[in-house]
């Protein structure tokens, strides 16, 4: 819970003064709390975007902007993302706190019996055209959970509630698996339950029945860190969806479909795709310029894919662990002198330094260099967004399960600015 501050904020206008309370977060501005203000004072707030607008009273993830720092549950992200393991985060988001072994064992043991798909599915990814863009499938397929498993469905249960977040971890690398073996046309391979989640991911996109895939540990701790960095990022523009979709009593994977769909722009999950499309279309260094110079244009659309970042305003924390994990799977595979690779780091290079990058203070976000691992791995990149909506899939549950517990949560409801036709009445078409 917030603290009272004790201190309050006063707002005048013409006659009149309203004052409001305000609430101390553990890290953080102070927040005014100004639920009572339309009552009080007839008048509304304006903030599209919610550049200043807290929706929500939340404990599982903080951002500071300024300082590039990213927590999970208080735990900073470059140490989960070298000492933990991405079902353990998943724990953490949750739950709370880490576990402990037997927690944990517990935890494992529970994901792994739920990650097969009820049999009638593959009859629904079968329905798909041949050439569905994979993150529609992943979008039908998750909100088509919702009609496969009703025993988990009612939102006021919290055993339901409790499984079908167990559902959606589990089965959300199967549904994003098949949606790829789907898009190219090979057959579905089933979950392996004595390999790690992502050891079991990776054989289920790569595995073929003609040829035994043997995962390599290497790829799959990269994966692993991978799914870590993307697990959760606060009230992002698709868990405000899973909130939103959540807060009209929706089912807990119609909440995580708007979830999947809301990710699916370039602007946020799309563009760890966009960025590695763009960075081959630069394909060699010294074609950087004209791509720097057309970032600045303002009478052209182009941004620069994989910088910038609505809130931090330094570095984002997950781009540096995700920088390491390409030089080590490159290194891995033997291919350091990649092209895309150097054209990203001298990219990265020149724009730092660059005065517009510098004062606007845009710097590589996570999907900078993410797509080139995943590249690197064997993924086309039409799979980059599903794989970060399987990752984001344990911060919108985690987030979705606080909601639901919060007894002050309400139907989610922005208002307006109406800049419309004032009351005018109807003509009939003959007189028009
Ligand atoms: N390239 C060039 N200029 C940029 C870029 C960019 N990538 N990003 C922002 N700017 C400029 C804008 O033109 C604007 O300039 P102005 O003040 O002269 O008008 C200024 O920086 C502020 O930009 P806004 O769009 O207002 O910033 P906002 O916080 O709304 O946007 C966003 C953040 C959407 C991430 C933006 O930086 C962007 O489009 N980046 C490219 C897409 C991307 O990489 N998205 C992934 C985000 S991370 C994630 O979702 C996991």
């Amino acid at each position: 819970m917030a603290k009272d501050t004790g201190v309050t904020a006063t707002l005048t206008f013409g006659d009149t003064t309203v004052t409001m309370p305000m609430s101390r977060p553990t890290l953080g501005p102070d927040v005014v709390d100004i639920r009572k203000l339309y009552a009080e004072a007839d008048i509304f707030t304006y903030d599209p975007g919610f550049t200043s607008t807290a929706s929500c009273e939340s404990a599982i993830t903080y951002i500071d902007g300024d300082k590039g720092e990213l927590l999970y549950r208080g735990y900073p992200i470059e140490q989960l993302a070298d000492k933990s393991s991405f079902v353990e985060v998943c724990y953490l988001l949750i739950y709370g706190e880490l576990p402990t072994a037997e927690q944990l064992k517990d935890f494992t043991d529970r994901v792994t019996n739920h990650t097969m798909l009820h049999e009638q599915m593959v009859n629904f990814f079968r329905g798909f055209r041949r050439d569905a863009h994979p993150m529609a499938i992943v979008c039908g397929v998750v909100g088509a959970m919702s009609a496969f498993y009703h025993d988990s469905t009612d939102i006021f249960d919290p055993w339901q509630r409790e499984v079908a977040t167990i559902r959606l971890i589990a089965k959300i690398p199967t549904i994003v698996a098949w949606a790829y073996k789907y898009h190219v046309g090979q057959p579905f391979v089933y979950p392996q339950n004595h390999m790690s989640y992502a050891e079991n991911f990776l054989h289920m996109c790569f595995s073929v029945p003609a040829q035994e895939y043997k995962v390599d540990p290497i790829l799959t701790r990269a994966m692993d860190r991978i799914f870590t960095l993307h697990a959760d990022h606060e009230q992002n523009a698709s868990t405000s969806t899973v909130r939103l979709a959540g807060s009209s009593q929706a089912n807990p994977f119609a909440c995580i479909a708007a979830g999947v769909a809301c990710l699916w722009g370039p602007a946020h999950g799309g563009a760890n795709q966009a960025c590695l499309e763009m960075l081959r279309e630069i394909g060699t260094v010294d074609r950087i310029p004209e791509y720097i110079a057309r970032a600045k244009d303002k009478s052209d659309p182009f941004r620069l894919m994989g910088f910038g970042h609505r809130v931090y305003k330094n570095f984002d924390p997950r781009a540096k662990v995700m920088k390491e994990s390409a030089d080590e799977v490159l290194g891995l595979l033997g291919i350091e002198d990649n092209p895309t690779l150097q054209v990203a780091k001298e990219l990265e290079r020149i724009a730092l330094e660059d005065p517009y990058f510098v004062e606007k203070k845009l710097y590589p976000n996570v999907d900078f260099y993410s797509g080139i691992i995943l590249d690197a791995i064997g993924f086309p990149t039409s799979m980059f967004t599903p794989i970060f909506a399987l990752a984001r899939t344990a911060g919108w549950i985690s987030q979705w399960k606080e909601m639901i517990a919060d007894p002050s949560q309400k139907i989610g409801r922005p208002r307006q600015l109406y800049t419309g036709a004032a009351h005018r009445d109807y003509v009939s078409v003959a007189e028009r």
